[in-house]
């Protein structure tokens, strides 16, 4: 990760976290963030959002909140931009921004170690499992065929290996029979929507940091994940 860190936030806590949102898709996620930072509930100021799709409803939700937003499209004029000059163009965008905190929320492109090693600020990304267990996609469904009795969603910081960062925080649900791939996934987003801006107030309010590369930290830091507990 970056040597910048979220390490004296403490200290800096009047000043509201700036934050940078990577998005693909509805971007309810995204919602719940602007909602919360507008009703005054989380110290934060959104400073941009990216898009990988220029038909990402996310994009609709940040324009309407007056956010900055930037379309990088995968697949602009028929042509697919390689992760390379997307990794270009979204480090330019975020060092404009400068913010504290990179959130992957539902961002669908695979970022290379080189971009992740070099980023601006600390990233972490929202996965819909209980990391470390179904890592990748299709979650929902590969625990419905696994007959779990547990799953929910895991945030964590990103690595250069996909889904695999030490996980901060989750929340869980129990798997009831009549579930479906479908209605977990709807279950899962409603645990999403309370995991997010409840990480990312610890993190502002720096009761969490990201810096775990120093020694001293080590004193600092909870026992991760924390765990969120919430009736459905
Ligand atoms: C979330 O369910 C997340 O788990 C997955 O993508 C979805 C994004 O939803 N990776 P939204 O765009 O925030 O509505």
């Amino acid at each position: 990760m970056s040597s910048t860190s979220l390490k004296s936030r403490a200290s800096s806590i009047s000043e509201p976290l700036r934050v940078a949102v990577l998005v693909s898709g509805s971007g309810s996620n995204l919602q719940v963030l602007i909602d919360a930072m507008q009703a005054g509930e989380l110290p934060i100021e959104i400073v941009g959002v990216i898009s990988n799709r220029e038909d990402a409803y996310a994009i609709t939700r940040a324009t309407d909140a007056d956010i900055p937003v930037v379309v990088l499209s995968h697949v602009a004029s028929g042509k697919r931009m390689g992760i390379k000059t997307f990794e270009t163009h979204a480090s330019a965008q975020l060092q404009d921004w400068q913010p504290d905190l990179i959130v992957l929320a539902g961002f669908m492109r695979v970022l290379s170690s080189n971009f992740i090693h070099h980023a601006i600020a600390p990233m972490i990304n929202l996965h819909p499992s209980l990391l470390p267990a179904y890592k990748g996609l299709d979650t929902h469904q590969r625990v419905i065929q696994a007959g779990e009795r547990h799953h929910g969603c895991s945030i964590h910081v990103v690595t250069a290996e996909l889904d695999a960062g030490a996980v901060l925080t989750q929340a869980l649900l129990e798997v009831n029979s009549k579930d479906t791939a479908d209605s977990l996934q709807v279950r899962v987003q409603k645990l999403e929507h309370q995991l997010l801006p409840w990480t990312i107030l610890l993190l502002a309010k720096g009761v969490l940091t990201l810096n775990t590369d120093s020694s001293d930290d080590a004193n600092y830091l909870p026992a991760l994940p924390l765990t969120l507990h919430i009736d459905q």
